[in-house]
């Protein structure tokens, strides 16, 4: 088989190569030169663990290659994945010029059968805007080529990315067309031998799932993040708490995990599309208005007892921080708790001393020289007046604190993720803050 994706970002790049491994013509697309020279030239633009290994694989194999010619891609494909970003626009709803910009590239040129998959995530409705931007252009062409339009939404994590596009949970399409069911059957056959299902659905239902399991995950971390802050009042210890619900099967204990909120390029934008979909239908999603609020105020919660710990005086201060990307194993910085909290500080007067073992360029290219980066997490602590966590790597759980101690100018730990004992550390004579514990 032969496939186009277009779009060569996290999800493009990720689901191109997974699809060359099981043996199909992967022509990965993108309007970047620069990205797609750099692919070119065994440079791959993003950290996500186990993708060079295949991507080399298959490149070498002839099954994998980069293009900006969106048309020659198409040319013999049994089918095109769309996979361009999809960012927020002003009012908070899914900006949809990239994806439909696609659509009429692969309109303009398209010269048989395909199967259009829309990967991004994308509101309701979309599918039937790409089948009408398609249509348009092949009517000002006088052409009357057949094709099927169909949702795929994409689920992998990233940080687990190939392991979850290779090992899905579940794979989902949309599509009213039995042919498009069966050129996708065949693509994600390779991927279910797990025994996990391939759910056929209309449209409409596949593009809400989406948005749906997006929501629900970023409720679960605004739920726990809200008893966390309740637990610090009235005394109680989430992490005991989280236990407690979370061996009830029917809670589960995933995602429950009380920190500085979420981040990323999914959560926060998706969440947003989705109350703007609901707003435009003139109703009203509570819940996840109060999941956004909520997130919003815990991106503040690590600064805040920061500057009360310091007593609101945070000039000429300096702070060490550990880790910067939005969570662990990714070098995504995109909407990350550490640039709301590195703005405070800076605007308080203070100054930062960063290191994440992989989001160190990414940062740089955000922050440039706003905050100082470090080779290490130990030059990190040289003479800083408090250790600030805010991503969990695990070369971070079990640090020599002996060490801390020596290099820190005060012995005081903020951890946002909730990764460190406080016995231990308060037998070791740390201050210790973290999220939702007793005696903060
Ligand atoms: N990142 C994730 O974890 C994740 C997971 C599931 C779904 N998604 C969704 O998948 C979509 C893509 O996300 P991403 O994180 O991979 O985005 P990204 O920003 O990493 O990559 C998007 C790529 O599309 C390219 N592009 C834009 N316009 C183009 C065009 N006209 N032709 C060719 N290429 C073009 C950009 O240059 C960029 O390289 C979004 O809708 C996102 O919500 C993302």
């Amino acid at each position: 088989m032969k496939i186009s994706v277009v779009g060569t970002g996290y999800v493009g790049l990720v689901s191109g190569t997974c699809f060359a491994e099981t043996g199909v013509n992967v022509a990965c697309v993108d309007i970047d030169q620069k990205k797609i020279d750099n692919l070119n030239n065994g440079i791959i633009p993003i950290y996500e663990p186990g993708l060079e290994d295949i991507y080399k694989k298959n490149v070498e194999k002839g099954r994998l290659e980069f293009t900006t010619n969106l048309a020659e891609s198409i040319k013999d494909a049994d089918s095109v994945f769309i996979a361009v970003g999809t960012p927020p626009d002003e009012d908070g709803s899914a900006d949809l010029k990239y994806v439909l910009g696609v659509a009429r590239e692969i309109g303009k040129s398209m010269d048989h059968y395909l199967v259009v998959v829309t990967k991004s995530t994308v509101p309701v409705g979309t599918s039937m805007k790409v089948k009408q931007a398609i249509s348009e252009e092949l009517e000002k062409r006088g052409e009357n080529i057949p094709f099927d339009v169909a949702s795929n939404p994409e689920f992998l994590k990233e940080g687990s990315a190939v392991a979850d596009f290779l090992k899905p949970d579940r794979i989902v399409i949309g599509t009213e067309s039995k042919q498009a069911q069966k050129v996708m059957k065949r693509l994600y056959k390779p991927f279910l031998l797990n025994g996990h299902p391939i759910l056929f659905m209309d449209i409409t239902s596949s593009e809400m799932t989406k948005y749906a399991a997006n929501s629900m995950l970023a409720t679960k971390i605004s739920f726990i993040n809200d008893i966390a802050n309740l637990c610090e009042i009235v005394g109680a210890d989430v992490d005991n708490v989280r236990k407690g619900i979370g061996s009830d099967a029917r809670i589960g204990n995933k995602f429950i995990y009380p920190g500085t909120g979420y981040g990323g390029s999914c959560f926060p934008k998706d969440v947003q599309a989705l109350i703007r979909t609901a707003d435009e239908h003139n109703y009203s999603l509570e819940i996840l208005k109060a999941v956004e609020s909520v997130n919003y105020r815990q991106k503040e919660v690590l600064f805040t007892k920061l500057n009360k710990r310091f007593n609101g005086d945070l000039k000429g201060k300096k702070f060490a921080m550990w880790g910067l990307a939005f969570k662990p194993k990714t070098d995504d910085m995109r909407e990350a708790p550490s640039l709301v909290i590195i703005e405070r500080l800076l605007n308080a007067g203070a100054s930062v001393v960063a290191y994440d073992p992989v989001a160190m360029e990414e940062a740089n290219r955000i922050l440039g020289d706003k905050i100082s980066y470090a080779k290490d997490e130990y030059e990190a602590l040289i003479d800083a007046d408090a250790l600030i966590l805010v991503t969990e790597w695990s070369e971070f759980r079990l640090p020599n604190f002996r060490v801390l101690e020596k290099l820190l100018n005060n012995k005081i730990i903020f951890d946002g993720r909730n990764i460190y004992d406080p016995e231990e550390l308060e037998e070791l004579g740390f201050e210790y803050y973290a999220i939702g514990r007793s005696k903060n």
